[in-house]
């Protein structure tokens, strides 16, 4: 199992560049498989997720090479296959074959996707989206069967209940190349979602109102890729840096954000006091010092990012008084909260989705457990602002999504060590 190892109580110093958007790049690489060419990308950020859907691509002889963030997939010679169970539990987004499949080959069979433990994350509306467009969906025991080969998939209007990032990509990958116009309401905004249609509108494929309540896709027959996808920044990523830097930092440069992306996020550091010079596309964060507590809620995008709830939460331990959250998207999004605890945090949540922090003066290391992804953030900012070790049990859940931490971390004079984990050797 893999843990990540902090001496902590050294100030954060010195530069940390941002690297490509997890949460872009796991619906790019699914979307490639609809391209009648192969696909270039660069900026892809250096995660277990990348490998683990490198290797879905694999099982449907897609072949594709990854070096130093530049990704290459060739799908023309693609065959429908079943897809590797555990690798696709690997990852919740792994969903996102479901309309890559739908869209490439008139139909899909995915086993269910795994993930981080938030609580229930149904696809209904994923599945909602897909019979509109003509597909005839069953579930059984574990794998989704989503069919539209008899009449093949036509444009529909499909007015989403829940605005989810997931539902809104799948929808536009199965739309893409379906026969007609497709309309989505009351989809999500994220930047991510702007990035996937960019990526297949430069192949070819007509989608409008990307980053609006309401998407159009008039339906193309080819998509060709003709010049390389850079991934946009990963702005969770850039918010974690930030928040350490704030926490526990001497003057520190996050290098590659996009800081429109941040603006809730900043928005509320600003609000606590933090000194922050925002450029064109880096921002920097002055030395900590004491702050004022705030009352963050999580909503969809442009709100403040549920992704980044847990990574800012040993920020708040700073501020003299009690900080609140609300957790709207995933209330059972606390798993942070007990560790937190263990090291000495005054933190607690006693209905679900509602945190409160407290001015915490001393962290003490300890062993911890990440249980998802940004809850294991949240643990490595605590185990660099605590005095001694920490260690994180389960780390490779931080490692699935967040880009070269070792070494990032060390850069910045953090005392790390990963033990137990090989990124090459996790495959499956
Ligand atoms: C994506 C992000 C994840 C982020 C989340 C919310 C990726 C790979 N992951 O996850 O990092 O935390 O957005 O910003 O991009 N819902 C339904 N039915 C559905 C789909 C969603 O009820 O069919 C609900 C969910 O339970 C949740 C809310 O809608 O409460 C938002 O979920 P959604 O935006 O779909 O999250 P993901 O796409 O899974």
């Amino acid at each position: 199992m893999a843990k990540i190892i902090i001496n902590g109580g050294r100030k954060v110093t010195g530069q940390v560049t941002i690297g490509g958007a997890k949460n872009s790049t796991v619906a790019l690489i699914p979307a490639a498989i609809l391209a009648d060419t192969s696909v270039q990308f660069d900026n892809v950020p250096q995660i277990l997720d990348v490998k683990n859907l490198q290797y879905i691509l694999a099982a449907m002889n897609v072949h594709s090479t990854f070096n130093e963030g530049d990704l290459s997939i060739d799908p023309t010679t693609i065959k429908e296959a079943p897809l590797p169970a555990t690798a696709i539990k690997s990852l919740r987004a792994s969903y996102y074959f479901m309309g890559a499949l739908l869209g490439r080959f008139g139909r899909a069979t995915v086993t269910f996707p795994g993930g981080d433990n938030l609580g229930a994350r149904p696809i209904d509306q994923h599945i909602k989206g897909f019979e509109a467009l003509g597909a005839k969906v069953t579930e059984e025991d574990d794998v989704i069967n989503i069919d539209a080969s008899e009449n093949g998939l036509k444009g529909a209007r499909v007015a989403l209940d829940t605005v989810s990032v997931g539902a809104t990509i799948n929808i536009i990958l199965a739309a893409v190349r379906a026969e007609g116009q497709t309309i989505i309401e009351n989809v999500a905004k994220e930047p991510e979602i702007i990035d996937i249609a960019t990526f297949l509108n430069n192949m070819g494929a007509n989608i409008r109102g990307a980053g609006t309540d309401t998407i159009r896709i008039t339906g193309v027959q080819t998509l060709e890729a003709k010049n390389t996808h850079t991934v946009i920044p990963d702005r969770i990523e850039a918010g974690t840096y930030m928040s350490l830097a704030a926490a526990f930092g001497d003057g520190v440069t996050v290098n590659n954000v996009i800081p429109e992306h941040l603006e809730s996020y900043t928005s509320k550091l600003i609000e606590m006091g933090v000194d922050m010079k925002i450029g064109e596309d880096s921002v920097y964060i002055g030395p900590s010092k004491p702050l004022k507590p705030v009352a963050i809620k999580t909503m969809p995008y442009p709100g403040f990012a549920t992704d980044l709830q847990q990574p800012i939460t040993p920020l708040l331990f700073l501020a003299e008084g009690e900080s609140t959250i609300t957790e709207t998207i995933y209330p059972k999004r606390i798993r942070h909260i007990a560790e937190l605890r263990r090291m000495g945090a005054e933190v607690s949540s006693l209905n679900p989705g509602e945190i409160k922090v407290n001015h915490s003066a001393r962290l003490v290391g300890t062993t911890v457990e990440a249980a998802e992804i940004r809850a294991g953030a949240a643990l490595v900012i605590a185990a660099v602002m605590a005095d001694g070790q920490t260690i994180i049990d389960n780390a490779s859940h931080i490692l699935r999504g967040y880009d070269r931490l070792a070494d990032k971390l060390a850069g910045l004079g953090v005392d790390l060590q990963i033990e137990g984990v090989d990124l090459i050797n996790l495959m499956p």
